[in-house]
């Protein structure tokens, strides 16, 4: 196992600190100047995928340095470690084998004493076999008709992922009408169910634990709607579990042939790649599920085999410390300019923000450092019309990652080169800014007097030095969305082992649940409530006021 380092104490660490000073001297634009290489020695070009970082505020020094914090932190032997199945999630006792779901080689990776290849493969064909006849129409519901929609049931990490790529691949997508519920809050349901025919409907119950309690609850509610319809020798043909518990599947009453195991060696936000890829599999067919799989596992032999120097996900981690650590960001935005990938930036803010979003380090100590960073964003160009406007003048620092596909996969008249302009111009914008000479020259091209200038003009500044990343992809197709999905999962690993943190539990969601349990009876009983803090007491009573009106 790989050792436990501040990375604050490192050499690299006082020597970033130093060199941070003096960088801070210069902008992104003072950088260009200096070297015509730039952008050829900061881009890299990865199976149909352009990652452009020249625009940052770094320089060859910057890029040395990070590299060797990244060394000194033993960055080599935690790939190893994770890769190897050494159980590198130590609060859970677990491996982390979410690349073992996409390595469709002959290699053998073995847990407690056991080759899991062989397993995954299994359930990989039975999944296969599922989809198939969903899809061919072989499988009848109980009136004899084939399955037309499919409801997932799960949230977080069972929802996210799933939602997020059959979003990003609706080109690729069959007839199968798919739909997604998450929410305990009764209208997702409700509404979602509405004028479904419960004879051509499948359930995918999707819950690693099979015990949480939104999807426990809509799951129940589904097989009532489904009861009013059909009978109880039905469910078998109606419902699908997606889970790690078999115990608990049974118990619920699925039928054990209609379940679709993964591993606690899967973490939830990772799982997309197991059996809770089934309603990819289902929307976009096996094959196209498969070559999502072969894309995630080039980003995974990328990331294993490539010297830090030219290795995505590291870079990627590496700027994102830099900023995090040295310039203070609190925040990060990921900015897809493709309608496609309109829930990319949520499906990261899962990955990312229950990942890092820690302030114990993996000797059980407070950090005195900053760790994950708040994951945000919408797609462009959208977002030029809501929330730009603070990333270009506001006082914060945002780097941002820019995504966006050269070809469209809906060409219609001139949208794509309006929508590409805008990626290509804001990144630009963002480094250039505009000074105070360029906006007087402009109004006095536009007739203003002197008065008016000196009046207007300060508000017409762009300082620039706005550090972005590009990601300029081919084409959005299952091998591509693979990739960069495995680019972000391993920059994410990347950053947690800087920050000396545990990635792969989540332990801060738990003390609301617990909670929520116990208010829950609170809201049952009749009696005034008094044992909370004067808040809660005071809502919760309210709440029951208005209930009994
Ligand atoms: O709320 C935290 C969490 O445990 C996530 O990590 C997970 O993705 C989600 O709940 C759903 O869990 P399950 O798949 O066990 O229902």
């Amino acid at each position: 196992m790989f050792p436990s380092i501040n990375f604050t104490t490192t050499k690299a660490f006082q020597y970033l600190t130093d060199h941070f000073i003096k960088l801070n001297e210069k902008s992104i634009q003072d950088l260009f100047n200096e070297d015509v290489n730039r952008f050829k020695k900061f881009s890299i070009l990865f199976e149909g995928i352009l990652f452009d970082y020249s625009k940052n505020r770094i320089d060859d020094t910057t890029i040395a340095l990070l590299m060797q914090l990244a060394r000194e932190c033993k960055l080599e032997d935690a790939i190893s470690s994770m890769f190897n199945g050494e159980k590198i999630n130590q609060t859970e006792n677990r491996a982390v084998l979410h690349t073992a779901l996409r390595n469709s080689t002959d290699s053998s990776i073995i847990v407690d004493g056991k080759n899991i290849i062989p397993e995954i493969k299994s359930v990989l064909d039975r999944m296969e076999a599922f989809s198939n006849s969903i899809i061919l129409g072989e499988w009848k519901g109980f009136s004899g008709k084939p399955i037309d929609t499919i409801v997932n049931i799960g949230i977080g990490g069972s929802d996210l992922g799933p939602v997020m790529v059959t979003e990003a691949l609706k080109h690729y997508k069959n007839h199968l009408k798919l739909l997604f519920v998450s929410n305990i809050d009764g209208t997702h349901i409700v509404e979602t169910l509405k004028n479904l025919n419960p004879e051509t409907t499948l359930f995918l119950i999707a819950s690693k634990t099979f015990t949480t309690q939104e999807t426990m609850t809509n799951a129940h509610s589904a097989r009532d709607w489904f009861l009013k319809a059909g009978k109880k020798e039905d469910i078998e043909k109606h419902f699908a579990a997606l889970s790690t518990n078999d115990e608990a599947v049974k118990e619920f009453g699925i039928n054990l042939n209609n379940m679709f195991e993964f591993w606690d060696w899967v973490g939830g936000r990772y799982s997309l790649w197991s059996a809770i890829g089934l309603p990819i599999m289902l929307s976009i067919g096996p094959k196209n599920f498969k070559l999502l799989l072969d894309g995630a596992h080039s980003a995974d032999k990328h990331f294993k085999n490539t010297p830090f120097e030219q290795n995505i996900p590291v870079i990627m981690a590496l700027l994102g410390v830099w900023y995090t650590n040295f310039y203070g960001a609190e925040t990060q935005a990921i900015l897809p300019y493709d309608q496609y990938l309109h829930r990319f930036a949520a499906y990261f803010q899962q990955g990312d923000m229950e990942s890092n979003g820690k302030y114990i380090d993996r000797n059980g100590n407070e950090v005195d450092y900053e760790t994950g960073p708040i994951i945000w964003g919408e797609p462009g160009t959208n977002g030029q019309h809501a929330f730009f406007q603070l990333i270009h003048q506001g006082t914060k620092l945002i780097p941002c990652d820019f995504i966006a596909s050269a070809i469209s996969l809906n060409p219609i008249g001139n949208h794509h080169e309006i929508l590409l302009s805008n990626f290509f111009a804001q990144t630009k914008a963002l480094m250039n800014g505009k000074d105070i000479n360029q906006v007087i020259d402009e109004l006095k091209l536009a007739g203003k007097s002197d008065e008016e200038i000196k009046k207007i003009a300060p508000f017409k500044v762009f300082l620039g030095n706005r550090p972005t990343n590009s990601f300029l992809i081919k084409k959005i197709d299952p091998y591509s969305l693979g990739t960069i999905i495995a680019l972000y999962e391993h920059k994410i690993f990347v950053q947690g082992i800087i920050w000396n943190i545990f990635s792969f539990d989540q332990w801060g969601v738990e003390l609301g649940k617990e909670l929520a349990k116990t208010i829950q009876s609170d809201l049952k009983s009749t009696e005034e409530i008094t044992h909370h803090d004067a808040s809660t007491n005071g809502q919760i009573n309210q709440f029951k006021n208005w209930r009994k009106e």
